[in-house]
């Protein structure tokens, strides 16, 4: 999965927007502060960088040559004070640099994460969970990188250079000029060679996952291949993508190794230069031989920080790419909102109508069709019916989590969509098939239901629950921690947790995915008193598996195809010898003999 994303992610990065790098540049406005800081001390930092070497020439000129001892013992007590300001000024910037970059990835992953709590269901169905993880991480993290390490070292070298060049025009111009013409020719070829390098790298990495796909393919195609005599075809066709990844490869080495050489040549054509008109220049006192010494150091000093640019301006591109992708996280509407005029209801209490909705999450394939149902306000209403018949569609619906595409869902009286979303999913309890607990206590994920519940309202919620008994058998009761490095709970106990919650919430409307599988007779036995518990005078609806719950339900709704294919009561369905009928008789008979077995229907240890 990651390499697809890996994949896509290099199909971005081709151009520079400036949109984009303004966007970017804004991430690190709220921190103003931290960043006039950090490019003080890094101004502070490059022009003393410059000065030492300014300074040695004096030594060499000015203390040694001209054999002044109390001249020197000035000049080198100046240099120790300034290397001392110099290393406050590098671990300044640096730490202020490391801040600033935390805060900005902070910034950004916590917007993300509210875009992502307000997105819809919709959004996630459209939207692999492994997508968003690399937003959240990776992707935050280089913007931040860049607008931290990236700008310290583009800001670093630009200043380093600037201050270098004003030193080499105080020492002397004519030689300063000469100097002037490398740096731009320095710049732009390692601006070129890391344009090509980069590209050659981006054809090995999009010819590699072509390559691992066709990998894919061939080994779980095998069998076929060599049933159909294919064997040979595939071999040329993998050749056929080797041989082009190889060879661009190849390029990219060629070129990083030539990279650096060629920087060294240009210098040392600069710094030719600086001996052959500086010797002359000497030998009629036009410069010092601590100033030829000085320039030479400011030549080799700027092959560091073009180099270094140059990579800034490498990760620049592929940090672009990751803020697009961040942008348009943060930038995605939810496609489920509040209308302007939205009302908060004080209760969700009242019949619930489905009028003639029409529901698809794909357009091509229709879920529910022209489904008409009118719930009475207490009622409890049990779901049944095979797979993909569209059950958890309508749960999903009566919680807002989708909207009708056609059609309309009241609410007591009222089209749900003039409320407001957080009024009615605050009204509405819910238990899933397979619960979500949060990471924290065992008590937290109960409070979740009511946060100001007070720890005895937990217990009590826990104990109407049925979850009491089992969470006092843990070692630290209500405050284990769930989830990773805590307990592991079974299906059933989370569903009991989930229970907690909803009992705590006092919610108007009740929903439960009832769990198929690994729910134990006792659990199952104490679910089953915890929903008669929360159920009584609430309106619900039970996606139910046994046929304890469904006997017990106001009324069958026997789903088929997003339809309602039956309805009534047990006893009604039973006599109608339908649908019901069959799933009863075929489905529920083991369940039945079950229930009067005396022996089979005691509680079993484990799952
Ligand atoms: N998020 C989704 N995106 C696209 N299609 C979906 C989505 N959720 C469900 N479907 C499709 O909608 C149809 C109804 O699904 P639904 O989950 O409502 O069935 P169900 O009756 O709850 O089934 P089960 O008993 O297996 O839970 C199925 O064909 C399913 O593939
Ligand atoms: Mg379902």
């Amino acid at each position: 999965m990651t390499d697809n994303y890996e994949f896509e992610e290099e199909e971005f990065n081709t151009r520079f927007n400036g949109k984009t790098i303004t966007r970017i540049a804004q991430q690190a406005k709220p921190h103003w502060k931290m960043l006039t800081g950090f490019l003080l001390a890094i101004i502070l930092v490059s022009g003393l960088d410059a000065i030492f070497t300014y300074i040695s020439k004096r030594i060499i000129d000015d203390g040694i040559l001209a054999q002044d001892t109390e001249m020197l013992y000035q000049l080198v007590t100046i240099y120790g004070a300034l290397i001392i300001v110099s290393a406050v000024g590098v671990f300044a910037f640096i730490t202020l640099a490391g801040g600033l970059g935390e805060r900005i990835q902070y910034d950004l992953r916590k917007k993300m994460f509210a875009r992502l709590q307000d997105l819809s269901f919709s959004y996630y169905d459209s939207t692999p969970v492994g997508w968003i993880m690399s937003r959240v991480t990776s992707d935050s993290q280089r913007i931040a990188e860049l607008i931290s390490w990236g700008l310290l070292d583009t800001s670093w070298g630009i200043f380093g250079i600037g201050s270098s060049v004003i030193f080499m025009f105080i020492i002397n111009w004519r030689l300063a000029l000469i100097v002037l013409t490398i740096i731009p020719i320095l710049v732009i070829v390692a601006g070129q060679f890391q344009k090509y390098i980069l590209g050659e790298y981006r054809k090995v990495r999009k010819l590699n996952s072509q390559i691992t796909g066709a990998y894919n393919e061939n080994i779980t195609g095998v069998r076929v291949s060599k049933a159909l005599g294919r064997e040979q075809r595939n071999l040329d066709e993998f050749r056929e993508l080797t041989s082009p990844m190889y060879k661009a490869s190849f390029r990219a080495a060629v070129l990083s190794a030539l990279f650096l050489p060629v920087v060294q040549l240009i210098s040392a054509i600069g710094i030719g230069s600086i001996a052959w008109y500086g010797g002359w220049q000497a030998s009629y006192g036009g410069i010092t031989i601590g100033g030829i010494q000085a320039f030479i150091s400011y030549v080799i000093f700027m092959l560091f920080p073009v180099q270094e640019m140059a990579r800034v301006y490498a990760e620049m591109q592929r940090a672009i790419a990751s803020a697009e992708r961040v942008f348009s996280l943060i930038d995605s509407k939810p496609d489920i909102t509040d209308r302007a005029d939205a009302v908060t209801p004080g209760s969700m209490r009242g019949d619930i109508e489905f009028d003639h909705v029409t529901f698809y999450y794909e357009e091509a394939k229709p879920v529910l069709n022209d489904l008409t149902l009118h719930v009475k306000a207490g009622e409890t209403i049990a779901l049944v019916g095979p797979t993909g018949a569209g059950k958890s569609t309508i749960v999903n619906l009566v919680a807002r989590f989708y909207e009708p595409r056609k059609g309309v869902i009241r609410i007591a009286g009222r089209d749900y969509t003039e409320w407001t979303l957080h009024g009615i999913q605050s009204r509405i309890g819910i238990v899933l098939q397979t619960p979500h607990l949060f990471s924290g206590t065992i008590r937290d994920n109960i409070r979740y239901g009511r946060l100001n519940a007070t720890d005895e309202d937990v217990e009590r919620a826990a104990t109407l629950a049925g979850a009491h008994e089992f969470i006092s058998t843990l070692t630290k009761g209500y405050n284990e921690e769930v989830g990773e490095g805590g307990v592991l709970l079974s299906v059933g106990q989370k569903q009991l947790i989930s229970l907690a919650r909803a009992i705590l919430a006092d919610p108007d409307i009740f929903i439960m995915d009832e769990a198929t599988s690994s729910v134990d007779t006792l659990t199952e036995a104490l679910i089953q008193k915890g929903m008669e518990r929360i159920m009584r005078g609430r309106t619900s609806f039970v996606i139910a598996h046994r046929l304890s719950t469904i006997k017990r339900a106001d009324r069958i709704l026997v789903i088929e195809k997003g339809r309602i294919a039956e309805m009534g009561s047990h006893a009604e369905l039973i006599r109608q010898k339908g649908h019901y009928y069959r799933l009863y008789t075929q489905q529920f008979r083991r369940e039945l003999e079950q229930e009067y077995n005396p022996y089979e229907g005691l509680p079993v240890a484990g799952d």
